[in-house]
């Protein structure tokens, strides 16, 4: 049987950890092509090297256009093709109004918003004159429900939430044949909840105490998986999903319902 993403290729930023990683693992199974882009080089390269002929990584730093060009036309060169953008990069750093720099600030920007906003913009130069694609934006729950310690990044998570859909409204007028979607994940356990742990335990409390508190947020009382909001990933990049542009998916364990 053929897999849900036969034929696909995919540029994958934030790809070497991960969400962006889980998707990458999970496209390659259902017979996706994948491109890992990525500032940590080396961590993608070993991800690339352990899923075979049908991946492959590139250094991609999301706030550089030149590079998001690079990347996509390596995409092209390596499989004679692109269908499918995930903006999975992104950073965290918690600190509420009175403990936020503007560096801090402007970097979460530049890095979750901005970097989204030329991933969408490469992607649709790529994708317009191609047989048309998907674009996967990873938002987050706190861009839709601020966190008082997620400043910066509660505000670049609600500008990717609406730069989804004003591209989604564009690529639909234009005819382009590219759709929009964004997931919503609550709090996953990857190297950024890793973050959030050491800091948490760098102000005295525990390994355990901090994952009960984000876990405690959640209906369903527990982190979620990489896999599982990979998962979500998927449904948006394959043609099970042909219907949906502008769609927001909760992979949140019902943090934004509890
Ligand atoms: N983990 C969570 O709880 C959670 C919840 C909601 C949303 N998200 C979002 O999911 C996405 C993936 O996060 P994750 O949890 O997998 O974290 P992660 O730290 O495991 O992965 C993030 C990846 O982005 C890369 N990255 C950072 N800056 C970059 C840049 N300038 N250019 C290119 N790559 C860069 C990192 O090197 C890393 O590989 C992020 O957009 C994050 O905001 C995560």
């Amino acid at each position: 049987m053929p897999g849900r993403l036969e034929g696909k290729v995919a540029l994958i930023s934030g790809g070497a950890s991960g969400i962006g990683a889980a998707a990458a693992k999970r496209f390659v199974a259902e017979g996706a092509r994948v491109v890992l882009g990525d500032v940590q080089t080396e961590k993608a390269e070993r991800l690339a090297a352990e899923l075979g002929a049908s991946a492959r990584s590139v250094a991609l730093d999301v706030r550089d256009e030149r590079q998001w060009a690079d990347a996509a036309a390596a995409a092209r060169s390596a499989f004679g093709s692109l269908t499918t953008v995930v903006n999975s990069a992104g950073i965290s750093v918690p600190a509420t109004i009175e403990d936020a720099t503007l560096d801090h600030f402007r970097q979460t920007i530049a890095i979750n918003l901005e970097g989204t906003f030329l991933g969408c913009k490469a992607a649709v130069a790529a994708l317009k004159d191609g047989k048309g694609g998907a674009i996967v934006n990873v938002c987050s729950t706190l861009g839709v429900k601020a966190g008082a310690v997620f400043t910066a990044y509660s505000a670049s998570k609600g500008g990717v939430r609406m730069l989804s859909k004003a591209v989604a409204l564009h690529c639909a007028a234009q005819g382009y044949d590219i759709r929009v979607n964004t997931i919503f994940p609550g709090a996953i356990h990857t190297e950024m909840v890793e973050g959030y742990i050491a800091a948490g335990e760098a102000q005295g409390a525990t390994r355990d105490q901090v994952i009960e508190g984000f876990a405690a947020a959640h209906a369903l009382k527990r982190l979620g998986r990489p896999q599982e909001a990979a998962d979500a990933i998927l449904f948006y990049a394959s043609d099970e999903s042909s219907f949906c542009t502008g769609g927001e998916l909760a992979v949140d364990g019902g943090l934004l319902i509890a």
